[in-house]
């Protein structure tokens, strides 16, 4: 399988609802971030559910190489290298 596309370099926080179903774009490919818009077809990625347990913000991985997705769990930051101190 081929590496997804990077959307950005960043989460994206997106205020969501409790068990509401969201279709995480796993590919990189869709032009609706984070969500899946079916650009992915022939791509070999599939989006990935996440039915929220509460509502908030919910900070979905734009750079599409988190170990735990579809959440942020900071893999990002291997792709733009050091940062300063606070940064995301
Ligand atoms: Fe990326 Fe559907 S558009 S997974
Ligand atoms: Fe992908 Fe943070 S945006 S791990």
């Amino acid at each position: 399988m081929n590496e997804p596309v990077i959307a950005q370099t960043s989460p994206f926080a997106v205020q969501v609802e409790a068990d509401k179903t969201y279709w995480w774009c796993a590919c990189g490919k869709s032009a609706n971030q984070p969500f899946c818009d079916g650009s992915h077809k022939a791509s070999g990625f599939t989006p990935l559910k996440h039915t929220p347990a509460e509502a908030g913000t919910a900070y979905f991985c734009g750079c599409k190489r988190s170990a735990n997705p579809p959440l942020c769990d900071g893999s990002h930051r291997k792709l733009i290298g050091p940062q300063p101190p606070g940064a995301v």
